[in-house]
């Protein structure tokens, strides 16, 4: 099913991964090869040790399974997507909680800052890099000081993507002196497409 509608995605119109369709045409055909199908376990780990309730921001929340998880340990959430298809899929897997999710570009929209933490997951692989500049800008602006910027990166040496990977080290040179590192661990339960190429970072805006 999934070569299927992966062969017909490649036979269809050539698409941009910074636009909402490319993302709509992937989850109407069901084609989401990075969809953990729940919560990793590194997220489960860090929400199971925060005290006070924060405010969260996930961007390109896909599914959102993530953002129930925060929800339901009562931190106050927005969960953004600007697929349109992203977020039917998301509404009927939050159930009561589909009311955190909000269609809206990360880049454009304003989005209520400032937050306590922005969650990462398979966010900023999706987007070219030639945006990764503006992502970093973004989620500095986003975030108040002493904000954190937690989740999963994902490394990698191809040029093709999506997933775009990022080189060794290149998370703190694109955060730059805006945030310094409290956090990095490998994952241990990463789905196939990112196995063993990503980490669990945690980053402090200064
Ligand atoms: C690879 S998927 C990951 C989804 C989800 N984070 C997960 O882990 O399953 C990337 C998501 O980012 C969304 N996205 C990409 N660029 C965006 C933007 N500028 N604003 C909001 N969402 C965006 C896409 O629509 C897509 O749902």
């Amino acid at each position: 099913m999934s070569e299927e509608a992966e062969s017909k995605l490649k036979r269809g119109p050539r698409l941009d991964p910074a636009a909402a369709a490319f993302w709509d045409a992937r989850y109407r055909e069901s084609f989401t090869p990075w969809d953990a199908g729940g919560t990793p376990a590194a997220l489960a780990r860090f929400l199971a040790a925060e005290r006070a309730p924060l405010r969260v921001l996930i961007p390109g929340c896909g599914s959102g399974y993530e953002a129930r998880d925060f929800a339901e340990r009562g931190h106050d959430v927005l969960a953004i997507d600007f697929s349109e298809a992203a977020l039917a899929r998301a509404r009927a897997a939050l159930g009561e909680w589909a009311r955190v999710l909000r269609q809206a570009d990360f880049f454009a929209d304003d989005l209520g800052a400032p937050f306590d933490l922005v969650y990462e997951r398979a966010f900023v692989c999706a987007l070219p890099r030639k945006l990764w500049a503006d992502w970093a800008a973004r989620v500095a602006g986003l975030l108040r000081p002493g904000g954190r910027l937690a989740g999963f990166f994902f490394f990698g040496e191809e040029e093709r993507g999506p997933p775009f990977g990022l080189r060794s080290g290149e998370p703190g040179s694109l955060l730059g002196g805006a945030f310094a590192p409290l956090a990095d661990a490998a994952v241990d339960d990463s789905i196939p497409i990112f196995a063993g190429r990503e980490r669990w970072q945690v980053w402090r805006r200064v």
